[in-house]
């Protein structure tokens, strides 16, 4: 199935012709940062209910019994190992690397050694860290407002769990940048936008869209990737505790809007497709880490289009799509009207993810085994 509008949306959406225009893409940075405070209006209503009915909606009653009993405390994960952050860069870009060496002939990285690329992995992995934790304050907001905009009593008794959830994500990625790393970056413009919106936004399932299935989605994708590959035994096990409440968090979008969407209109709907899309693409911009390349001192947009033929970041992008696309089906966003978002996702290449399962139940499958209490990874 094809949508009939095809290109014809995306300078409304984006603001640019081409979704891949690298240029339109780099030309908007962040103005503001230097500033220690960013104030975003929030123009949602405060919604009491006086229907106190405990599991009037099981599924998220479960989640909330189980959010209940899966806590852990930061000040328990090992933090007395000792990061080697070169041997770390090295030992990433080796695994990175392993399918594909990267052809930089006859570009501005030609002349770059082993000591240039080591100092690009260290730089990648105080920037990578960096846009963790603002996307974790992004959901301790975005989640603390939840708490007042839903109205569903089991909703908000779930939406604070994971408002502490989410002090403790925010909690360990502070704690790791600061004390293991060796700087930090402020937050990437692309990302940074996209939270203001989610912020902003009077509906309250644009809340649960924009973060927990698109931001927490990619979240857990993106965590998935680098629990896997990293060898850091402190990193490894801090991910692995995180994503067990991230898996909890995309249900909760999951169950949530699967509800309520049953009951919008079509147009409706294809506000949530468009914004699900505006979305993705803004969080797959971001990941080309322009602020990277501009610490190390090359042009940017040139190092960028070295680093994007190679096979293995193609795949790296289209992967951290591998949790959005199955939840977007299971809401039927992507079928939903004509069509449309299942049009752009396949322009994006990331629709064969469609059959992969959805997190409304798999996360269960991410629950730490043998309890919470901290041990080897
Ligand atoms: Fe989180
Ligand atoms: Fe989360």
């Amino acid at each position: 199935m094809s949508a009939p509008s095809e290109q014809g949306d995306t300078p409304r959406l984006l603001g640019r012709d081409e979704v891949d225009d690298i240029d339109a893409i780099l030309a908007v940075t962040n103005t503001d940062v230097d500033t220690l405070e960013h104030a975003v209006t929030d123009r949602a209503d405060a919604v009491f209910t006086w229907d106190y009915t405990k599991g009037a909606r099981p599924g998220l009653e479960r989640l909330y019994e189980r959010a209940k009993v899966s806590q852990w405390n930061a000040s328990d994960l090992p933090w007395e190992v000792e990061v080697d952050q070169a041997a770390v860069a090295v030992a990433n870009q080796a695994a990175n690397r392993a399918g594909t060496p990267l052809d930089v002939t006859g570009t501005c990285l030609e002349h770059w050694g082993e000591e240039e690329w080591t100092q690009f992995g260290i730089q990648s992995q105080n920037w990578t860290l960096s846009q963790f934790l603002h996307g974790e304050q992004g959901a301790l907001l975005c989640t603390a407002k939840i708490v007042e905009t839903v109205p569903w009593i089991d909703a908000k008794y779930f939406a604070a769990t994971q408002v502490v959830d989410e002090a403790r994500h925010v909690e360990v990625f502070s704690r790791y940048l600061h004390e293991k790393l060796s700087g930090a970056y402020p937050v990437n413009t692309h990302l940074g936008l996209l939270l203001d919106d989610v912020v902003g936004d009077s509906r309250w399932d644009m809340t649960y869209l924009g973060m927990q299935i698109m931001v927490e989605g990619l979240a857990l994708a993106a965590f998935g990737f680098m629990h896997q590959m990293t060898t850091e035994p402190l990193l490894k096990q801090l991910l692995r505790y995180v994503m067990s409440d991230e898996a909890r968090h995309v249900a909760f979008g999951v169950l949530s809007l699967q509800e309520h969407y049953a009951g919008l209109t079509g147009s409706e709907v294809r506000e949530r497709q468009e914004f699900a899309f505006e979305a993705a693409v803004r969080m797959r911009d971001r990941f080309l880490q322009q602020e990277v390349w501009e610490r190390m001192g090359v042009p940017v947009n040139e190092a960028i289009r070295v680093v994007m033929r190679t096979p293995d970041q193609a795949l790296f992008q289209r992967m951290l799509f591998s949790k959005i696309v199955p939840n977007c089906k299971k809401l039927g966003l992507l079928d939903a009207g004509d069509g449309w978002l299942r049009a752009r996702f396949a322009e994006l290449g990331v629709i064969d993810f469609e059959h992969l399962p959805d997190t409304g139940e798999e996360y269960e499958a991410f629950a730490l085994a043998g309890g919470i209490a901290p041990g080897p990874a």
